[in-house]
């Protein structure tokens, strides 16, 4: 199940002992102050905003935030339930609550994850999500594992290519040298961007029924 359950809520432990280091000092300013620096380098990745056009419409591909619950809600609701099992390799209707809130706020820079939004008059906010990209860093320091949704209507259209290029950067950026994606062996979609970005076969899963795609990212 890889990024989607085990390691995600690994990371996000890390995030809640980090606090928990705070409470330790006896000093209330000290605590406060460090507290405060760990709130904010777990519910603030940095931000990212990055727009491109698809067609007539304007993609805005940007880092995730807490706030984002809805729109993300209305995200999976509207997965096929194929695209769903693609993603999270089992069946699913909605994530679960505590998923949704670990996805919403990343553990940077251990975690990142980007969401792209386009104008949509039809929802209360007047923005729908159609993609999600994420990477989360394995136990060793320079490897990360990613993942990627782009709603069914919305694929084949480069989102995803240019959501993965943009999440490189950030893997970059913090150390991170080698990306994996776990794909389900029937993904062809996802085979076909992964090689195109250059990823290649590493290894097979046969517990998970994975194949892993990686890549080597360059040296500074
Ligand atoms: C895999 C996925 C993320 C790709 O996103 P996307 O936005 O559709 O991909 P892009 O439009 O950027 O396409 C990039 C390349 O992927 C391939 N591709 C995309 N859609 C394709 C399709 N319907 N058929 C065949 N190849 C396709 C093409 O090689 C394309 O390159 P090209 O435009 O030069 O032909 C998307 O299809 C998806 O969300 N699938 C369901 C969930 C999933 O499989 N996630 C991956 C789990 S790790």
């Amino acid at each position: 199940m890889g990024i989607s359950t085990a390691r995600v809520a690994e990371t996000s432990n890390r995030g809640k002992r980090r606090k928990i280091v705070a409470r330790e000092f006896d000093s209330p300013e000290i605590r406060g102050w460090l507290s405060g620096e760990f709130e904010r380098a777990l519910v603030e990745p940095p931000e990212h905003q990055h727009q491109i056009q698809v067609g007539d419409v304007p993609v805005t591909i940007r880092t995730i935030r807490p706030a984002d619950r809805d729109i993300g809600i209305d995200f999976v609701r509207r997965l096929s339930p194929a695209a769903k099992y693609l993603r999270y390799h089992h069946a699913i209707e909605e994530l679960e609550t505590d998923t949704l809130d670990r996805f919403l706020s990343p553990d940077y820079p251990d975690e990142m994850a980007l969401i792209a939004i386009v104008p949509d008059n039809t929802l209360p906010g007047g923005i729908r999500q159609i993609g999600v990209a994420r990477y989360a860093r394995g136990t060793n320091p320079e490897d990360a594992e990613i993942a990627i949704a782009v709603a069914d209507d919305w694929q084949g259209r480069g989102v995803g290519r240019q959501m993965l290029l943009d999440l490189r950067e950030f893997a970059l950026g913090v150390g991170i040298r080698h990306l994996v994606a776990k794909v389900l062996p029937q993904n062809a979609q996802m085979m076909k961007l992964a090689r195109k970005l250059g990823f290649q076969h590493e290894t097979a899963d046969p517990d998970e029924g994975t194949v892993a795609l990686g890549k080597g990212l360059p040296k500074e």
